[in-house]
């Protein structure tokens, strides 16, 4: 699979969802045939990406798992976050720029789509200057979670506005105001915020929540009738559009 004699290919394969069956043909075979695969976890955990590919891999597959250096969600603002991501996803590029300078094509993971929000361009930035790289396109979280929610996003001339709940609440409000269609990624602890922001701007009652969106567990419910509990990782939040019928 190598592109060039001497070094390997770094491939950056979108998985979908989570529901392994919406991964791509194209996804399924590099990963099926990667002689290593690259994939990010939290500590103790098995990784969702690596789930995801369960049962596509070969037998002698070498892993590397990086595991990230925090246990918690650390928010984006708290200094820790900017010392620490920085070196990891160095110390990951360099892992796997040692795989590729060998000669191993290296298939690095990533939920969704990789270019939408995903982890895998820190290190997409890094190698792929340096090594042969092609990136696998994948179907989108929200996607996957608008589907299972039954609900169509956008209508027509319909806007759709797309948010990373990591905002601050003026912000999300400001950008909820007169919106047409809205996703609102990253909830998990934002959520009491969104909630407030999605009140302020007056469509609190459209909203959707999807949680773990076609993976097993889902949950999907109005936003209305969801109970206080904390929202897990995986976790987003629709407005759909106008719903015009035509
Ligand atoms: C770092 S972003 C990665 C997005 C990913 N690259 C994609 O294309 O969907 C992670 C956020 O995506 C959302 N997400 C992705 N997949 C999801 C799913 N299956 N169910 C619910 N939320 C999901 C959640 O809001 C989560 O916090």
């Amino acid at each position: 699979m190598a592109l060039t004699s001497g070094t390997g290919t770094l491939f950056t394969v979108g998985l979908g969802p989570g529901d392994p069956e919406l991964m791509t043909l194209k996804a399924a075979r590099i990963v099926g045939s990667a002689p290593v695969i690259a994939y990010f976890a939290k500590r103790g955990r098995a990784g969702h990406a690596r789930s995801i590919v369960e049962g596509h891999l070969r037998a002698a597959v070498i892993e590397e798992r990086m595991e990230y250096p925090f246990t918690t969600e650390v928010a984006l603002e708290d200094p820790r976050y900017a010392a620490e991501i920085g070196t990891f996803y160095e110390a990951c590029a360099a892992r796997l720029a040692a795989r590729l300078d060998a000669g191993q094509d290296v298939a690095l993971l990533c939920e969704g789509d990789p270019f939408f929000y995903g982890s895998a361009m820190y290190l997409f930035d890094r190698l792929s200057g340096e090594y042969p790289s092609e990136v696998v396109p994948g179907v989108s979280g929200m996607s996957g979670c608008w589907t299972q929610a039954r609900t169509p996003i956008t209508h027509g001339d319909d806007v759709l506005t797309v948010l990373p709940g990591t905002l601050d609440e003026d912000a999300l409000a400001a950008r909820l105001t007169g919106c047409d269609a809205a996703v609102i990624m990253k909830v998990g602890r934002n959520l009491p915020k969104i909630r407030a922001a999605l009140e302020r701007a007056g469509v609190a009652g459209r909203a959707i929540y999807v949680e773990r969106g076609t993976m097993p567990g889902e949950r999907v419910v109005k936003l209305a009738e969801l109970d206080s509990a904390p929202a897990p990782y995986f976790s987003i939040v629709l407005v759909p559009g106008r719903q015009r019928t035509r």
